[in-house]
């Protein structure tokens, strides 16, 4: 019979990590909080003039934007970045039911952990992922709260 320690599982599983070029638990994706819709012609001056943001932050949030020949859309101009409250531990399970345990949806369990593909098909067992953002306040009564 093969003996393996929990620590060596969890070098074993760290090595392989690094080895695929993996990146653990390390949180929640930066999300855009608020974003514009800017007509064409529009410039990152004038868009930033009218929402009070400065051109080398729409620049630095909207990388690959050009400022002076914008053609319309989509611009974010403000960004936040979630913090995690709560780890869990992934055993032999699907993304999906590692969400339903803990009452998110599937696409939350993807935006709370970076290092978490679309597809979600690099969950690593027995490595943490964040399955909450949500903070304990008085009348909030997650399990998590209750310890
Ligand atoms: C940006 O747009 C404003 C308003 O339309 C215009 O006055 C300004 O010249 C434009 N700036 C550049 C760099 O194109
Ligand atoms: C743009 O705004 C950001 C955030 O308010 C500030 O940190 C930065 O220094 C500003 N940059 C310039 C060039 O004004
Ligand atoms: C979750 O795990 C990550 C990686 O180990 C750690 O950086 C983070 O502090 C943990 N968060 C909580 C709330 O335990
Ligand atoms: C995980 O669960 C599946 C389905 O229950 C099973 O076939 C598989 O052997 C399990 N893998 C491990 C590593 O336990
Ligand atoms: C998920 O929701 C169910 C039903 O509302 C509840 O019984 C369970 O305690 C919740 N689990 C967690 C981890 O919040
Ligand atoms: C998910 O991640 C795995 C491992 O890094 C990779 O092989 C796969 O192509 C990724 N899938 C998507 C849809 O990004």
């Amino acid at each position: 019979m093969l003996f393996i320690s929990t620590a060596n599982l969890v070098s074993a599983l760290a090595l392989c990590s690094t080895l695929t070029g993996l990146v653990l638990a390390n949180g929640p994706r930066t999300q855009c909080s608020v974003t514009y819709n800017a007509p064409p012609g529009a410039n990152c001056t004038s868009i930033g003039e009218q929402a009070g943001v400065n051109q080398s932050t729409i620049q630095s949030i909207n990388p690959g934007t050009d400022c002076n020949d914008f053609p319309g859309g989509t611009l974010c101009l403000k960004q936040w970045t979630p913090t995690c409250t709560l780890n869990a531990t992934a055993t032999n399970q699907t993304c999906d039911a590692l969400a339903d345990v803990w009452n998110i949806t599937s696409s939350d369990f993807v935006e709370y952990n970076d290092n978490v593909n679309d597809t979600c098909s690099n969950l690593v067992i027995g490595q943490p992922y964040c399955v909450s953002i949500d903070g304990c306040y008085p009348g909030n009564d997650a399990p998590f709260c209750q310890q």
